[in-house]
């Protein structure tokens, strides 16, 4: 006989507790802890193998697979990002913080796939249609054949999506659904699990492609559990900060195209435009060559794209130094710090330590070591780097540079845009690069004596 103990989660984070309590310890929420009715914690009664089922069709991977078609919005950022345009049927979950741009940037979509003959139509749970029209208005697309609704009630819109057969439907937002076969309020986790996947389960089901809008919490994921996010095909998470005008929508999972592509938009009176060479935009800003600034010649996806690092060093008045970093990992900070303090004596004990990744961009490569410490030590040293220099390269703990990847595309992106000398790792391929000096190095040690002139 199966033991029906019930079980509990957290409504904040999704985590199963085994028993109530008032606060949740993993994410620390108070009052959280539901009980999870009708699941019964135990093994089945009986073993699944006790009943023969159907067998399944097994197929050769060596079939050939047609490539699946691709709708182009138009918006070339878009069309990249999505993995060259989007996939009938597939599922999409668009993350951002509030306020962001989400649901401009989705109504600009919906105008454009709309336009090109997909049959649209975008449901708002948040603002009434006649905030929405006001809105196409004032970014000129009232011509666009999208059909609006203002609704939360997913059966209601399900009914609808089934009778109307569009090619594309957008929801903003999955928190401001309503299923109402679950109990829990909009927005907890198991309504937003239940209408991700009922919705999901709907795109496969009749063909449609889907778009979710989903609001982030404060620590950058998706309001409600993971679980939406292993639900549909394609994730993408629209970032920038909100006193820059630069907006970043990046695939971080793609089932139909490659993850970590970028598109870059610009948020303008007129709604969200393309950004076609974002280099150039990140550069922007950056006056004469001073201590603390290094241009970091990154890899966005396919794509190169250089930024500029700041780096700030000054006496602590703490008795704890300061650590701060935007755009950047603060761990991965940590370590450059340490392997200059280990590696090359450079001390950084009671002096505060602060990096800015400009534009409100966000990096993650390992390529970015270099960048990083040539800029801490810039600004230590109170020394600018050469002029018209990009730097790369990961730093390994041994204080060793280990080349990177695509080293050529970074050497010609800069090249385009007027540097004229890069400093790198040693072994990185760079054949066929002319017009840019290339300086390699195999070490830490060997890049601080000769840059700055043993530290
Ligand atoms: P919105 O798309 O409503 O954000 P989200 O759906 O992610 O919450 O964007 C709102 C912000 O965008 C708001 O602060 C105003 C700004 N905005 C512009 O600057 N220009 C525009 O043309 C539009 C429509 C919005
Ligand atoms: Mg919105």
């Amino acid at each position: 006989m199966a033991k029906s103990s019930s079980s509990f989660s957290c409504a904040e984070c999704g985590v199963k507790h085994s028993k109530w309590s008032g606060r949740c310890d993993a994410c620390g929420a108070w009052n959280s802890i539901v009980e999870d009715k009708g699941i019964s914690a135990g093994p089945p009664s009986k073993s699944l193998g006790a009943r023969r089922g159907s067998a399944i069709v097994l197929t050769d991977l060596a079939t050939q697979e047609t490539p699946p078609p691709r709708a182009q919005s138009g918006i070339a950022e878009l069309d990249r990002v999505l993995g060259g345009g989007l996939v009938p049927a597939s599922a999409i979950l668009v993350g951002g913080d509030p306020g962001i741009g989400k649901s401009t940037l989705l109504l600009q979509a919906a105008a454009h796939f709309a336009n090109s003959g997909l049959k649209t139509i975008y449901v708002s749970g948040e603002e009434a249609s006649a905030q929405v029209r006001m809105r196409a208005q004032r970014l000129g697309l009232s011509e666009a054949p999208v059909k609006l609704a203002a609704e939360t009630n997913l059966r209601d819109i399900l009914t609808t999506l089934e009778a109307e057969r569009p090619q594309l439907a957008i929801i903003d937002s999955i928190q401001t659904m309503w299923a109402d076969n679950v109990e829990s309020a909009p927005g907890s986790v198991s309504q937003v699990r239940a209408a991700a996947h009922e919705l999901t389960s709907f795109a496969k089901r009749r063909g449609v492609a889907v778009i979710l809008v989903g609001h982030v919490t404060k620590e950058g994921q998706i309001a409600g559990p993971r679980v939406v996010e292993h639900m549909v095909d394609t994730v993408l998470y629209f970032e920038g900060e909100r006193g820059h005008q630069f907006r970043i929508l990046r695939a971080v999972k793609n089932r139909f195209g490659p993850a970590d592509e970028i598109g870059v938009f610009e948020m303008t009176g007129g709604g969200l435009s393309e950004v076609i060479n974002p280099s150039a935009l990140f550069l922007s800003e950056r006056g004469q060559p001073s201590p603390g600034s290094v241009v970091f010649a990154g890899i966005e996806g396919t794509r190169p794209v250089l930024v500029e690092l700041q780096a700030l060093v000054a006496p602590s008045p703490h008795s704890q130094a300061r650590r701060t970093v935007v755009g950047w990992d603060s761990g991965r900070l940590a370590m450059i710090l340490a392997v200059l303090e280990a590696r090359c004596g450079i001390p950084f004990a009671g002096l505060d330590v602060y990096l800015n990744v400009a534009g409100g961009m966000k990096i993650s490569e390992p390529a970015a070591d270099l960048a990083v410490a040539a800029a801490i030590l810039s600004a230590r040293e109170d020394a600018a780097l050469p002029a018209e220099t990009v730097v790369f390269g990961e730093i390994s703990l041994s204080g060793a540079l280990r080349p990177a990847s695509q080293t050529e595309n970074r050497l010609k992106e800069a090249q385009k845009l007027g540097f004229t000398s890069a400093i790198a790792p040693r072994g990185g391929k760079a054949v066929g690069v002319t017009g840019i000096a290339l300086n390699t190095m195999s070490d830490l040690t060997g890049f601080v004596g000769e840059i700055f002139g043993a530290g």
